[in-house]
């Protein structure tokens, strides 16, 4: 009985372990040793060592924290990892640094203004990190007594007994507390901590000495030991939110529910101010500490002139976060403008920029990337077709290969096959087309298409409006 019990539970944690796969989700760090030096294959990233030591320089500048307002571009062709290091980058810093991930077009969609926008973004990317002193009573719990009133009605009155490993204290109950107690479940041998402010009881686990009742409570029971010393103790509880956080739950037109929305409209200019002013004031008592984290600007050739002129202004403050942006342009002309630049980004932004560049693959890396995709998807592959597969990265592009592993096992399942074989990514080769072979298709069949205008007179870009 017990056994079937436990292969259950088994189960339901594997399906809850299943995550989805996404482009960068193989990657899970820069893969760099403790002298920043790039391993060749580490962390799912491989290759690029360039690219990836000068970006651990600039994740070690992250951390200190105490620069503002740097930026740093990441330039390259398409498909050389620019999106893949920047998320490297977010991985290694962890989730307690602010790490905002926006795209170029994205602040033109939203429902207020780009300058807004990206003031969101930047203060979505300042963390502040509170220090709260609370009294706490921690302890295991002896006996937990419960009385109810003869009348049947009325409040209950109850005691509860708790020691640590030097003293016992048994404190009354109220109604409250006695509906909380049951509410966590409280029981004898839990170790519980109680809020003295807000009442709030948090189970910790059960005592190592009820370990024996192991059989009664199952896989998931975490054992604690009975705490030592005072009952009542001064605890530091640390809180991190982000500069946007604070300003939509002052700012009154919105209120905090708007956070999970997400729908936050424009927050006005003095309620920032009010903000700045009540952070440093909170600094000055050393409740509180920023954490300055990173914006990443993704295709940011996007951008129009005015919300380069405003990021120029943004970053001169010292609130900012650490600004990365990438792009895939060359010289082109800079949106809301007739001006041609490097990566479409004005010349005094470029000025305050270090660039960061990528260069394509060799034959060797876009095998090891695609092996690790492999990985990533619980595909097994032969040798062989991994060698064409890469034969085919090589020759088309590192994501068409990418793409490929997935069509490829879904045609290897469907013949109840193993291990996707050589033909398994030839079929998928002729059913799916790259880029290239594409447009060669719409080169020779153009007549048959509608709008086509492989013949309007040259210079009348289409894809270039703003
Ligand atoms: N060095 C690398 N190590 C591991 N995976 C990589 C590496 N470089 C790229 N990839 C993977 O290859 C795919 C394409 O890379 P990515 O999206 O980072 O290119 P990009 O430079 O941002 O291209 P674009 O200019 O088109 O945005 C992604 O799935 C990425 O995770
Ligand atoms: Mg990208």
């Amino acid at each position: 009985m017990a056994a079937a019990a436990a292969a259950k539970v088994q189960e339901v944690r594997e399906i809850t372990r299943i995550e989805r796969i996404g482009a960068h989700s193989h990657i899970r760090g820069l893969g760099l040793d403790d002298a920043l030096e790039p391993r060749q294959v580490s962390q799912g990233m491989v290759g690029q060592q360039t690219a990836r030591r000068a970006a651990g320089v600039i994740l070690e500048m992250i951390k200190e924290g105490k620069i503002a307002g740097r930026a740093v571009l990441i330039a390259g062709q398409p498909g050389t990892g620019k999106t893949a290091i920047a998320m490297g980058m977010a991985q290694a810093l962890g989730p307690d640094t602010p790490f905002t991930v926006i795209s170029g077009s994205e602040i033109f969609s939203l429902e207020m203004s780009k300058t807004e926008a990206l003031m969101q973004s930047f203060r979505k990317s300042i963390g502040v990190r509170i220090k709260e002193e609370t009294e706490i009573i921690e302890g295991e719990v002896v006996e937990i007594q419960i009385d109810r009133p003869a009348t049947g009605t009325g409040a209950k009155v109850g005691k509860l007994t708790l020691k640590t490993t030097e003293m016992e204290t048994i404190y009354d109950l109220g109604q409250k507390m006695i509906e909380s107690l049951t509410k966590e479940k409280v029981q004898a041998g839990d170790i519980i901590t109680i809020d003295k402010a807000t009442g709030k009881i948090t189970k910790l686990g059960r005592s190592f000495t009820r370990a024996r009742d192991y059989d009664a409570m199952g896989p998931q029971t975490k054992f604690v030991q009975c705490p030592e010393g005072e009952l009542q103790k001064r605890k530091e509880v640390v809180h991190t939110v982000t500069l946007h956080e604070i300003d939509v739950i002052n700012s009154r037109t919105q209120g905090f529910l708007a956070l999970f929305s997400g729908d936050t409209g424009e927050i006005k200019g003095e309620v920032r101010e009010q903000i700045n002013a009540k952070v440093a004031e909170w600094r000055e008592e050393g409740k509180a500490e920023i954490v300055p984290g990173v914006l990443f600007i993704d295709e940011v050739h996007m951008l129009d002139i005015e919300s380069f002129s405003f990021l120029n202004r943004a970053m001169e403050n010292d609130l900012a976060p650490v600004l990365i942006m990438a792009t895939n342009r060359g010289i082109t002309r800079i949106r809301g403008t007739n001006y041609q630049s490097p990566h479409g980004i004005p010349i005094d932004m470029l000025d305050r920029l270090v660039i960061i560049s990528t260069t394509p693959y060799e034959e060797k890396e876009i095998k090891q990337i695609l092996k690790i995709r492999c990985e990533e998807e619980d595909v097994e592959m032969s040798d062989d077709a991994l060698i064409v597969l890469t034969r085919i990265g090589m020759e088309t592009s590192l994501r068409y290969a990418i793409q490929l592993i997935t069509t490829a096992n879904l045609v290897c399942r469907k013949r109840k096959g193993t291990e996707v074989s050589i033909n398994d990514v030839k079929r998928v080769y002729s059913l799916f087309l790259d880029e290239c072979r594409s447009t060669q298709f719409l080169k020779e069949y153009q007549q048959e298409f509608l709008f086509n205008e492989m013949n309007a007179e040259p210079g009348s870009e289409t894809m270039e409006t703003s």
